[in-house]
């Protein structure tokens, strides 16, 4: 199994943190950000891996990872997105890497508190498709929303006003050889971006969408709250507490 990480985009949410540098370099407690998709990636056994960045610092993924024997990996491969035309769009680019081959799709700035294998298994097994994992959140409006008939998703929603259901599709996509036909036939969003969620809808269209619900938690971290948050949870995981810094202090 490839795996195929998207570190592009403008980070605009995050302004002034991120003008100067590329939203995936910011660091999550004491690592920078990419660092955890990666391991995402590699601890469910994907050892091949693309990350697609774009913009000014993208040289400073080079000088970072180099080629990726802190993770265990043999080399990392890289690709560039010209401007910013959404997280479809940038998968696109991943085309020539996947040959043909299926793919599991994470977000740069998606933290898992989960070992994604047996998600990735289960996809593995299935006959061909695509699998999303889902999570229950407070704020399912922030992201993509899937209405449920019973077990399956008939649709899924783009931060919508009036979520249908409490779930939030994480960033984490894996798909059979078809994505980057579907990824062909996108139209640009309202935001003039090529939206994850129309391919995603491509797939449920076709029949041929699965997914599992996290067990641990899950974060994004590309607003000021969400990247906050990603920090404390981070800390938390490696032993931080309110306790041990005022001892500290
Ligand atoms: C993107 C996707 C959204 C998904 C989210 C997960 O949103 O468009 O469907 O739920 O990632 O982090 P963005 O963070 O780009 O607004």
């Amino acid at each position: 199994m490839k795996g195929v990480i998207l570190a592009g985009g403008l980070g605009s949410r995050l302004r002034p943190l991120t003008k100067i540098t590329n939203k995936h370099l910011l660091p999550i407690y004491d690592r920078p950000m990419i660092h955890y998709p990666i391991e995402t990636l590699v601890r469910a056994g994907i050892e091949d891996i693309m990350i697609v960045t774009g913009g000014t610092s993208a040289g400073d993924f080079l000088r970072l990872l180099g080629n990726g024997r802190e993770f265990g990996l043999q080399d990392i491969y890289y690709t560039y997105q010209e401007g910013e035309g959404g997280i479809a769009d940038a998968l696109k680019l991943a085309e020539h890497f996947a040959d043909g081959e299926r793919i599991v799709v994470i977000l740069g700035d998606n933290i898992f508190e989960d070992d994604i294998a047996p998600y990735v298994r289960a996809f593995v097994q299935q006959p061909s498709g695509a699998r999303l994992l889902l999570k229950a959140v407070p704020d399912p409006q922030r992201f993509g929303v899937p209405e449920l008939a019973g077990e399956r998703i008939v649709r899924i929603e783009e931060k919508p006003a009036h979520p249908k259901s409490d779930y939030a599709v994480t960033g984490i996509y894996m798909y059979d050889e078809r994505v980057f036909d579907f990824c062909r036939n996108l139209k640009p969003s309202r935001r003039g971006e090529l939206e994850i969620t129309d391919v995603n809808n491509a797939y449920i269209e076709a029949g041929d969408l699965y997914y599992d619900v996290l067990r641990g938690w899950w974060t994004d971290a590309g607003t000021f709250e969400s990247l906050h948050h990603a920090n404390r949870l981070i800390a938390e995981r490696n032993g931080w507490s309110e306790a041990a810094v005022s001892a500290a202090g």
